[in-house]
């Protein structure tokens, strides 16, 4: 019997990985220009803290989640890095050593969606939390910055969607004005739509179903029902946003799937073909009762996670280009020990080599180096290892040299990078 990844879980090949390889380090390297500073935290937690903050209401976990038990201990894996997060936050007092904590992640979560293009079991999210600051500069900056990233990753044609659907009292009053909208036309919903009704109307706004779409026709919209504050912030995060130059569109219908949020949100949209109906490709927004929610102190926050595989699927087609390697090539058993040692000193100066102790013909070896695409080979068997010399084999301009053992190394360094193109 051969065994089988898990329904909805991938393994990702070298091939493939630099292009994951290439994401992370450019959203690394701009979310820690911002500021932001790694944290790790593991990928069980208490069932509960997803229930308490993701919400019980939620598709996430009413039926999601992989959950388990362990000595009486009921245990889930992460859903999404928001709620763990915070919990570490709270956890490690980290308010008390500074005002603003800016902290950003990058793993696997875990859902048991149905899976299909851009929809998988275990995937994952890079994202950004942001504790302590209420906005909604802080919020405009954030979308900025996803904004810039996309670009640089070459996704040219995220649509930046923004709605606010305020705090408590402006949602309190939201529900109401849509209940009396829908509850005449309640007999025209969907049956998932008549059961949010009851539990979560304000998610029926995003139903894709022809008939919900018909009964909201006509409905009162979230931003009429803000109350001054709540309005004052999403008018001041679209202004700078403005300012920014960073085009966006406020979407009436965008209330994402948790039930967390409050003020702004945001989803970043891509109509790249391989994403087909998962066109989401980040999600995020202000969370301001979480924190407090889970026993911690009253502090705002605001995050965002983007999903790195429909990231990978908006990208442009093609791989990063390898770094120039060089092919040790020894011929028998002498030569082997010598070109370990080449190997390391090579390794030193920061050249990737590899070094192919297998034995074989020339002809065998020269194939193998082209295949790996390297740059320079060195070729030394016991002719060579009594003169003290190397055959440096520069592949593309067909050159071999001479080369005394104790100079190969800088000879290889300059070599390789002469011939290095942009990367
Ligand atoms: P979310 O919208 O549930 O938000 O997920 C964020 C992104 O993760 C989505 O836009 C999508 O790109 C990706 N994603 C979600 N589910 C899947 C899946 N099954 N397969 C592949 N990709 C998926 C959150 O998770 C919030 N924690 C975001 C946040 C952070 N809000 C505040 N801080």
């Amino acid at each position: 019997m051969q065994f089988r990844a898990v329904k909805g879980m991938n393994d990702i090949l070298p091939g493939e990985v630099e292009r994951w390889q290439r994401f992370e380090s450019v959203f690394r390297r701009t979310v820690e220009l911002c500021g932001y500073s790694e944290i790790r935290t593991p990928l069980l937690e208490a069932r509960d803290l997803f229930v308490r903050s993701t919400g019980e209401t939620t598709e996430i976990v009413e039926k999601q989640m992989f959950e388990l038990e362990r000595s009486g201990e009921r245990l889930a894996l992460r859903p999404e890095g928001t709620p763990s997060s915070a919990r570490a936050f709270i956890n490690h007092s980290v308010h008390a050593r500074e005002p603003v904590t800016r902290w950003y992640y990058l793993g696997p979560m875990f859902r048991a969606e149905q899976p299909q293009r851009g929809r998988y079991r275990q995937f994952h999210q890079a994202g950004c939390e942001v504790y302590g600051d209420a906005g909604p500069i802080a919020d405009a900056e954030m979308i900025d910055m996803l904004y810039g990233m996309l670009a640089e990753l070459g996704v040219h044609d995220a649509a930046v969607h923004v709605h606010s659907i305020g705090g408590p009292e402006s949602r309190a009053r939201y529900r109401e004005a849509l209940l009396a909208h829908l509850t005449p036309r309640q007999e025209q919903l969907s049956d998932h739509a008549k059961r949010r009704l009851l539990d979560n109307p304000l998610r029926i706004l995003d139903s894709k179903d022809p008939r919900d779409k018909a009964a909201l026709e006509g409905a009162p919209l979230v931003l009429d029902s803000l109350e001054p504050d709540d309005r004052a912030h999403f008018e001041r995060l679209c202004a700078a946003l403005t300012a920014l130059g960073t085009p966006y569109v406020i979407d009436n219908k965008l209330v994402r799937g948790l039930d967390y949020y409050t003020r702004t949100l945001f989803e970043f949209m891509s109509s790249a073909g391989q994403l087909g109906a998962q066109n989401a490709i980040l999600g995020g927004g202000r969370y301001d009762g979480m924190l407090k929610s889970l026993g911690g102190q009253d502090l705002p926050s605001i995050g965002f996670a983007m999903g790195v595989e429909r990231v990978l699927l908006a990208m442009p087609e093609g791989l990063p280009p390898r770094p120039p390697r060089c092919f040790i090539a020894p011929i028998g058993a002498r030569a082997a020990e010598t070109a370990l040692r080449l190997g390391r000193d090579l390794r030193g100066l920061g050249v990737h080599t590899d070094v192919d102790g297998r034995g074989g013909s020339l002809k065998s070896l020269l194939r193998r180096a082209d295949a790996l695409g390297a740059k320079v080979c060195l070729v030394l068997g016991d002719a060579e290892l009594d003169k003290g010399v190397v055959q440096v084999k520069q592949l593309a301009l067909h050159q071999t040299a001479e080369v005394s053992l104790s100079d190969v190394a800088s000879h290889v360094q300059a070599a390789l990078a002469q011939d290095e193109g942009p990367r």
